[in-house]
């Protein structure tokens, strides 16, 4: 089985099952950084279900939730019905289907260590950015579970957060602050029990 099928296959139940991954603080110290606000527009990448897009339509976000997995948009689709403030969008291939320098702010948890080119995404990412928006992702710390890469189709086993200063330089982002997030960690038991990982979270934010 590959990622895409993976994602496929899990969308039903991937609430219940990255509720004891990771937690609501996340998305807090996301959309907190970003100073999100009423009419400010934001883009989810690897939007899944809807975590990031719940966050930031609270805080009165409109958003465009983008995603190479339709049964995953379904589930967040079905979620946000009949709310304008929600569209989605199909991922298909390596550009974002999002315009040159339309959005205020780009957002990203748990994506990264999926993508095939972190460094590829992270210019995408920027692209799509208006001059002065932010972008902030929220990834995996580098760990060496290999369990996460056989269930759970984990492409990277998190990042150095010095490769990921990199990538941010390297797409020219400036006011770049990579920080762990304070007592914050991924959680997974593997499917047998006999591993469990406890992985730090980081959070990167830079403005385009
Ligand atoms: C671990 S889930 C995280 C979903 C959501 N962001 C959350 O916090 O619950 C990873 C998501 O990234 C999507 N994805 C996989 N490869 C991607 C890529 N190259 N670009 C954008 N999204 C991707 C998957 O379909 C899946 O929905």
């Amino acid at each position: 089985m590959n990622a895409h099928t993976y994602f496929e296959n899990v969308a039903q139940d991937w609430d219940a099952m990255s509720s004891r991954f990771f937690s609501t603080r996340i998305r807090d110290f996301a959309i907190g950084v970003a100073g999100v606000e009423k009419g400010y527009l934001a883009a989810d990448i690897g939007a899944g279900t809807g975590f990031m897009t719940e966050g930031l339509v609270q805080a009165g976000a409109q958003v465009i939730a983008v995603d190479p997995s339709g049964n995953m948009l379904a589930e967040l689709q079905r979620k946000f019905d009949g709310l304008t403030a929600v569209v989605t969008r199909i991922i298909e291939g390596d550009r974002l289907p999002v315009e040159d320098q339309s959005v205020d702010g780009v957002f990203a948890n748990m994506v990264l260590h999926h993508t095939e080119a972190p460094s590829h995404a992270i210019k995408e990412m920027k692209r799509i950015l208006k001059p002065g928006g932010r972008l902030v992702i929220t990834d995996l710390e580098k760990h060496d579970h290999l369990f996460l890469k056989d269930e759970h189709h984990d492409r990277w086993m998190g990042f150095y957060l010095s490769d990921i200063r990199h990538w941010f330089r390297m797409a020219d982002f400036s006011n770049i602050i990579i920080n762990a997030i304070p007592g914050e960690q991924c959680c997974a038991d593997s499917k047998c029990g006999s591993a469990q990982a406890a992985v730090g979270i980081f959070m990167a934010t830079g403005t385009a």
